[in-house]
């Protein structure tokens, strides 16, 4: 119709264009196009072959232009066609779905080896945990830690069954003092790290970030604002400068409730978004308000198809609470500090009469969790 209506031909003479939209749907209309040569347009004509570029500042020049493609019944034709099937094949979704595979192959390829194995790490590490009946995620110290020979027991005990159950370990103690206990106690690196309190997630042997969950906790985090509106409370003491983490802020802190009601108010009027953590009688952690131990169990859960229902999480103290609570199989050792009692009697939280990594042992057996023959 355009051809028979004596032809037409689409300008876009823009002193600058960054891509060129309405130069492809005119292109895909059969329209031959005139565009500026400052942008995007240079790509399309190159890909196309299917109209002129322009010093969109000449007139001369787009005259002209629009003077040969009008005259030259055959140049018509050609751009036209060119554009009509250029757009398809340069264009169109499948055509871009193409492309943007290609060019993630070659970035693959070229990724140094280091990252080309987080990836590999990812695999199989997630083929592994998606084919897991059952995950343990137990906190470190005074929990995992704190008697050997029970320790010994339950890391042989996970060893023989470690086809079909996992194990993370949860902590306040961030990556580096986390990897000196485990060292200093001979455990092997778990499947699982969850370290500084639930606010960084790490992966096998090669200890690989969790990126999605740090992505996760950014939202609505102010560190800066929080520190400054607690510089004031001279109660608070900073902990040392390795504990200070991208989403944690922690203090000493004396127990007493009074205390904390005050480091409440004086984030509260503020609106500042946060969790606080109270544990041991003495350690005050601050976090994005998605951030926990629990939250982190709970993400775990949901990203590698675990129910929450075969997981089970042991702890101690106050900072292991949130993940004790819920769906998920709870154990509390028998040495726990008092901040954990009230949970006493609630349903799935299961108070164990042994102490340490016996009372994991303990859980273990109370939920079932190995097939005993
Ligand atoms: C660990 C951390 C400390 C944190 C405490 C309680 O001791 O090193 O920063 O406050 O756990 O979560
Ligand atoms: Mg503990």
């Amino acid at each position: 119709r355009l051809c028979a209506a004596g032809h037409g031909v689409f300008v876009n003479p823009a002193l600058v264009e960054p891509f060129g939209l309405t130069l492809i749907e005119a292109a895909a209309c059969g329209l031959p196009i005139i565009a500026t040569c400052e942008g995007g347009p240079t790509d399309i004509i190159g890909n196309c072959e299917n109209g002129i570029l322009v010093d969109p500042t000449d007139h001369r020049e787009i005259a002209t232009a629009i003077k040969k493609i009008l005259v030259d019944r055959e140049t018509w034709k050609r751009f036209s066609g060119k554009g009509i099937n250029g757009v398809r094949r340069h264009y169109s979704w499948s055509s871009h779905c193409d492309q943007t595979l290609k060019i993630i192959d070659t970035a693959l390829e070229e990724t140094p080896a280091a990252k080309a194995s987080d990836m590999s790490v990812f695999r199989s590490l997630g083929h592994r945990l998606t084919s897991l009946k059952k995950l343990i995620i137990s906190d470190i110290d005074n929990t995992l830690v704190g008697n050997d020979q029970g320790l010994r027991e339950l890391l042989d005990l996970l060893a023989a069954n470690q086809a079909r159950i996992g194990l993370g370990l949860s902590t306040g103690r961030c990556l580096q003092l986390t990897i000196d206990v485990l060292k200093e106690h001979a455990i092997d690196p778990p499947d699982i790290l969850i370290c500084s309190v639930g606010t960084e997630i790490y992966y096998g042997k090669k200890r690989t970030m969790d990126r999605g969950w740090q992505q996760h906790l950014s939202h609505k985090w102010r560190p800066e604002q929080i520190r400054e509106k607690l510089t004031g409370l001279d109660f608070l003491e900073l902990q040392e400068p390795e504990t200070q983490r991208q989403f944690k802020i922690s203090y000493y802190m004396e127990d007493d409730p009074d205390l904390l009601t005050r480091v409440h108010q004086a984030l509260r009027s503020d609106r500042l978004r946060y969790q606080l953590i109270f544990s041991h009688g003495q350690f005050l952690d601050i976090l994005p308000y998605r951030a926990s131990k629990g939250r982190a169990v709970r993400y775990l859960s949901y990203k590698w198809g675990i129910p929450l229902q075969d997981i089970m999480v042991c702890g101690d103290s106050g900072n292991d609470e949130d993940m004790l609570r819920g769906d998920t199989c709870g154990v509390v050792v028998a040495n726990h500090s008092r901040e954990l009692s009230h949970l006493k009697g609630r349903r799935n939280i299961f108070f164990s009469k042994k102490e340490y990594a016996e009372a994991i042992i303990d859980g273990i057996r109370k939920y079932g969790f190995i097939e005993e023959e």
